[in-house]
C-alpha cells in the first residue's frame, strides 16, 4: 500500500485514481506523498459527484437519502447522531424480496452506484425481486461524522463503529420508509451484505458480530487477515505478470538496492536516468515502484477503469527488449541472454521520467514526490482531506505496509523501502510516536483466516494483489475451503464479480458462473428465512 497507482497520462490520471479507489476499491495505496495523493484524491470526488447525481436518471434509479446515525456506538447514553448517506432503489421490489446492502467503503458511496446498475446489485435485485441499498461508509463522500478531521475527531473512525452502524442502520431503516415497507427490517426480511475489499471483511465480520441483523453476507476480496507487514501484496503481480516485465522491475529494484548501498556516481547516474535525482533514496525508489499499484486494477472487463493500465505500461517497457516469440517467455528467461534487461531498465526509467513530469508538472518535485515535508499535513484536517481518512485506518488497525521481500524472496520492491520508512508515514500525519503500534487485533478479532460463519460466501480471484489478506491465502489454515460458498475465480483481480455488463450471458464464462451461483445461494438464503421465520415471503 506504500503506492498508489497512478498512470503518467493526465487524461488517465482520473481513470487510474477510479481503479485505484473505487473499482480496485480504495484499499489503494495511501502512503505517496501526499501532494500526488490528494490529487488523485479530489479528482476522484469530482468524478463521483458525478456519479452520484446520474444514479438519479438512470432507468434503475438510486435516490440519494440521509439517515440518521448515531456518532459512539459504544455509549449508548450519548445520542448525538451524523447524518449518514445511502442510495435506495426498489425498481426490482417484490414483497418478500430481500435487502441487498451494498457497503460503500472507503470511499465515497456514489462510486457504488454503478454495481446497482449494471454489477451484482442489479443481479440480485432483478432476480430476487430485492431492494437495492448503497451505504456510505462513516465519514467518507460526504457521510461526515465531525466538522473535522483532527487526531481527536478520527476516533469514531474504526472498524468497530462502522459495523454497528450497519446494524443500527438496518434495525431502523423501515422507519425512513414508506408505510406499506414497514415490514422491511431484520426480523420479517433478510438483509443480505455485499461487500468488496475492505468492504468485503466487513460484510464478512458482520456475520459474526451482528448474524441476527445481517442472514447472509457476500464477502469478495475480503480482506479478513490484517499486519503491519504486507509485503505479500507484490508476489501475485511476480507470480501472475508478463515475465519479461517482471524481471526488467526485478532487475531495476536489484539495482536500486545495490548502487543505494555503495553511492557515490553510479547511483547518482542511476537517479538521473530516472528523473528522480532530487528525491532522498529511499523516495526515488517508492516514486518508481508506485507503477506496481496498477496491477490491482486489473479486471476481465478491459472497459472497467485501468483495467488496461498496468498492461499498458509492461508493453511500453518490454517493447524491443524480447525477441519475436513471446510465447516462449519461460524459455527465453531461462537464458537471459535473449532478453536484453539492459534496454528495459532504460524503456522504464525513461517511462518513469515522463509520469514524473507529468504528475508533477513545474513544481518542485522534492515537495511534489518526497515525503520531506509529510509533518506539514498533519495540520490538514478539513473535511476535504478525505485522503487522510484510509491512512488513519491503516495505522490504527490495519496495517498493511508493502516493503520489499524478505531477504531470501525475490522481491519487485527494493528493498530500501523498509517498515521504518512506510511507518514513518503515520508519525508524520498523525502525530504517532516513532514506537507506536497498528493495533491489528481489533481486525483480528473477528477470526482471521479461520474466520468462517452459516451464510457467509468468499469469493477471491487467484490475480488479485490482495490475496494473502484473503480467504483463500496460501498462508491461510482454511485456504482449501471445499464448500460450495467459496469460489476462487481463475484470472480474475480484486473483486472481479462487483462489476458487471447488466447481462450475465454477455460476461466470460468464469465469470457468469459465479453472478449465477451467486443468485442460486442468496435466492436458498431468502427461502431458509422464511421456512426460520415462519412468514410466508413469496420470493419470485
Ligand atoms: C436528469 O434529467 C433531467 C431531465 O432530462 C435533466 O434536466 C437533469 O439535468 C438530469 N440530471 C442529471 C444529474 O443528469
Ligand atoms: C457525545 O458524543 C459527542 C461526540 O459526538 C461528544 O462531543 C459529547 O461530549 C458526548 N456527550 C457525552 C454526554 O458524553
Ligand atoms: C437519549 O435518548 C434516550 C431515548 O430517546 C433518552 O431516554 C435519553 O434521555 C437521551 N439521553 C440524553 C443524554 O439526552
Ligand atoms: C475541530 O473541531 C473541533 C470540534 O469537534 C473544534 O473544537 C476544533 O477547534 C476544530 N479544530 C480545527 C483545527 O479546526
Ligand atoms: C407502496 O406505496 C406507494 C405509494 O405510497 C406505491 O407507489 C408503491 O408501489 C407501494 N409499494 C408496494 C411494495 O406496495
Ligand atoms: C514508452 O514510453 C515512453 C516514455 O513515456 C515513450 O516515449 C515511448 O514512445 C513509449 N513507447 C511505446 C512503444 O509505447
Ligand atoms: C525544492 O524543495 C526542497 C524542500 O522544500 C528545497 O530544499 C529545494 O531547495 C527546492 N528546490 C528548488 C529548485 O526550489
Ligand atoms: C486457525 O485454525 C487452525 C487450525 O485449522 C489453528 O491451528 C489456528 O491456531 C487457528 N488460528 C487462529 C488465529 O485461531
Ligand atoms: C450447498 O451445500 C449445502 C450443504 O452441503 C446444501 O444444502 C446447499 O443446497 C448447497 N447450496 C448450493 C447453492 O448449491
Amino acid at each position: 500500500m506504500p503506492n498508489l497507482p497512478f498512470d503518467t497520462m493526465r487524461g488517465s490520471l482520473l481513470a487510474a485514481a477510479l481503479t485505484a479507489l473505487v473499482s480496485a476499491e480504495g484499499l489503494g495505496t495511501p502512503f505517496q506523498p501526499p501532494q500526488l495523493w490528494k490529487r488523485q484524491n479530489d479528482a476522484l470526488h469530482a468524478e463521483l459527484r458525478k456519479r452520484a447525481e446520474s444514479g438519479l436518471n438512470d432507468t434503475i434509479p438510486y435516490i440519494p437519502k440521509w439517515f440518521t446515525q448515531k456518532v459512539d456506538h459504544t455509549d449508548p447514553s450519548n445520542n448525538s447522531t451524523f447524518k449518514q448517506r445511502y442510495w435506495i432503489g426498489t425498481t426490482f421490489y417484490k414483497p418478500g424480496g430481500p435487502v441487498i446492502v451494498l457497503e460503500g467503503g472507503e470511499t465515497s458511496g456514489a462510486g457504488r452506484i454503478q454495481y446497482m446498475h449494471t454489477g451484482i446489485g442489479r443481479y440480485l435485485t432483478e432476480a430476487l425481486g430485492g431492494i437495492g441499498i448503497v451505504l456510505e461508509h462513516r465519514y467518507y463522500g460526504q457521510s461526515y461524522v465531525t466538522p473535522n478531521l483532527t487526531v481527536e475527531n478520527l476516533k469514531y473512525l474504526n472498524t468497530a463503529q462502522s459495523l454497528a452502524d450497519n446494524a443500527f442502520f438496518a434495525e431502523n431503516l423501515w422507519r425512513d420508509l414508506p408505510a406499506n415497507l414497514s415490514h422491511v427490517r431484520p426480523s420479517q426480511t433478510p438483509f443480505i451484505s455485499y461487500g468488496g475489499s475492505y468492504a468485503g471483511s466487513k460484510s464478512a465480520f458482520l456475520r459474526v458480530v451482528y448474524p441476527e441483523v445481517y442472514y447472509g453476507s457476500l464477502a469478495s476480496s475480503a480482506v479478513i487477515w490484517a499486519g503491519e507487514n504486507f509485503w505479500e501484496y507484490n508476489e501475485p503481480v511476480r507470480a501472475y505478470g508478463d515475465p519479461v516485465c517482471i524481471a526488467i522491475l526485478e532487475e531495476t529494484a536489484r539495482r536500486i538496492d545495490t548502487y543505494s548501498a555503495s553511492g557515490g556516481s553510479v547511483w547518482q547516474q542511476f537517479k538521473e536516468l530516472f528523473g528522480v535525482k532530487s528525491l532522498e533514496d529511499r523516495d526515488s525508489a517508492s516514486y518508481i515502484f508506485n507503477v506496481l499499484g496498477r496491477w490491482q486494477s486489473g479486471n476481465w472487463n478491459k472497459l472497467e477503469s485501468g483495467a488496461t493500465s498496468w498492461d499498458r505500461f509492461c508493453t511500453n517497457i518490454t517493447t524491443g527488449v524480447r525477441d519475436e516469440a513471446p510465447e516462449h517467455d519461460q524459455e527465453i528467461l531461462e537464458k537471459k541472454e535473449a532478453i536484453d534487461l539492459e534496454a528495459g531498465v532504460r524503456n522504464f526509467a525513461a517511462w518513469t521520467k515522463r509520469s514524473l513530469r507529468e504528475s508533477c508538472g513545474d513544481s518542485n518535485i522534492t515537495q511534489c514526490a518526497g515525503t520531506a515535508g509529510n509533518r506539514a499535513y498533519s495540520q490538514r484536517v478539513s473535511l476535504t482531506d478525505g485522503w487522510k481518512l484510509w491512512p488513519w485506518q491503516v495505522c490504527t488497525e490495519w496495517g498493511y505496509f508493502m516493503p520489499g521481500a524478505p531477504a531470501g524472496s525475490p522481491t519487485l520492491m527494493p528493498r530500501i523501502v523498509d517498515m521504518p520508512y512506510l511507518r514513518q508515514s503515520c508519525q508524520d500525519y498523525f502525530g504517532m510516536p516513532s514506537d507506536f503500534q497498528v493495533d491489528v487485533s481489533k481486525v483480528l478479532q473477528y477470526g482471521g483466516y479461520n474466520l468462517t460463519a452459516p451464510r457467509l460466501m468468499y469469493i477471491d480471484g487467484t490475480h488479485d494483489p490482495w490475496l494473502y489478506a484473503t480467504a483463500h491465502s496460501p498462508h491461510s489454515p482454511q485456504k482449501d475451503r471445499d464448500d460450495n460458498l467459496s469460489v476462487f475465480i481463475p484470472e480474475a483481480w480484486h473483486h472481479n464479480d462487483e462489476n458487471g455488463l447488466g447481462d450475465i450471458s454477455k460476461e466470460p464464462q468464469r465469470i457468469q458462473d459465479v453472478h449465477n451461483l451467486q443468485i442460486k445461494i442468496v435466492r436458498g438464503w431468502v427461502e431458509e428465512f422464511y421456512k426460520e421465520n415462519g412468514q410466508t415471503g413469496t420470493t419470485p
